[in-house]
């Protein structure tokens, strides 16, 4: 299989649906890669689902290169997209660039995530025209939790489905290779997908998306509360929390470790 890209991502609207996942390490990238997942995303949820914080809101600069680095490691056919962290890119224009740059050039990118859609039109077209190939995101922004109120479902009005549309075309014109789109109805995730040539990757947004996306803490079933749209493919938490207790009670009791976890013995 030939690695994924922007342009066949691109490409791909209307002939094949995309399965794409976040990622925030090696070992699970090479996984995931191997899989057949076209795209991972080292999403800014790194910051709940590794870095124990509450929200995307302290994720750096540092701790994403880190971790994209990690995950470009792990990649050989997926296509690897480093999610900006807040403030990396909404200050001013040349500072989103360099940031952008920066995952690209230091930690192996092969685009950049970032949230918004009219809004981010230029800076997205900045990026594109500079080489650096841009994944929108609209609808439910979580850098955006707190002028939002919540974590809450996108586009339940006419206006705000319209406004949705607008941001899609906008991003799209301005040069956006696809387009997230987070926590919408179903009926949304069908028009937005319609209104635009890029592909649009679902996060809870519906079946009729181009593409779909899970976080992989989420689908793992390593996730305490996970959102409503995330279809749970396994149970970690319960095999981990049961291996860690097997493994503590062996120590206890001295069955582990047993002779053939052990080396030869020294030789007289
Ligand atoms: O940070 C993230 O994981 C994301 C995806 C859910 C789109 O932005």
């Amino acid at each position: 299989m030939k690695k994924w890209n922007a342009a066949s991502v691109k490409a791909s609207k209307g002939v094949s649906r995309l399965a794409c996942l976040t990622a925030y390490d090696t070992g699970s990238a090479r996984l995931a890669d191997a899989a057949g997942i076209a795209l991972l995303l080292v999403g800014d949820s790194l910051g709940m689902t590794v870095l124990g914080y509450d929200s995307t809101l302290p994720v750096t600069m540092a701790e994403m290169l880190h971790h994209t680095a990690a995950v470009v490691r792990g990649a050989t056919d997926a296509m690897v997209v480093a999610d900006m962290p807040f403030l990396s890119y909404q200050i001013n224009r040349e500072e989103a660039f360099r940031n952008a740059g920066r995952f690209v050039q230091e930690a192996g990118a092969d685009a950049v995530k970032v949230e918004g859609g009219a809004i981010r039109a230029e800076l997205v077209r900045t990026l594109t025209e500079n080489g650096i190939p841009v994944l929108g995101h609209i609808g439910l922004t979580p850098q955006s939790v707190n002028v939002l109120g919540g974590y809450k479902v996108q586009g339940k009005t006419r206006a705000a489905c319209d406004r949705l549309l607008d941001d899609a075309q906008a991003l799209a014109e301005a040069g956006a290779f696809a387009i997230v789109l987070e926590c919408t109805p179903p009926d949304i995730g069908a028009a937005v997908t319609a209104a635009v040539p890029v592909p649009v990757i679902s996060v809870g947004a519906g079946p009729a998306c181009d593409g779909q996306m899970l976080v992989m803490h989420d689908m793992l079933g390593l996730t305490e509360r996970p959102p409503k749209f995330a279809k749970p493919y396994a149970t970690l938490a319960a095999t981990m929390r049961t291996a860690f207790a097997a493994y503590a009670a062996e120590v206890q009791t001295g069955a582990f470790p047993a002779p053939e976890h052990c080396y030869a013995p020294t030789a007289p």
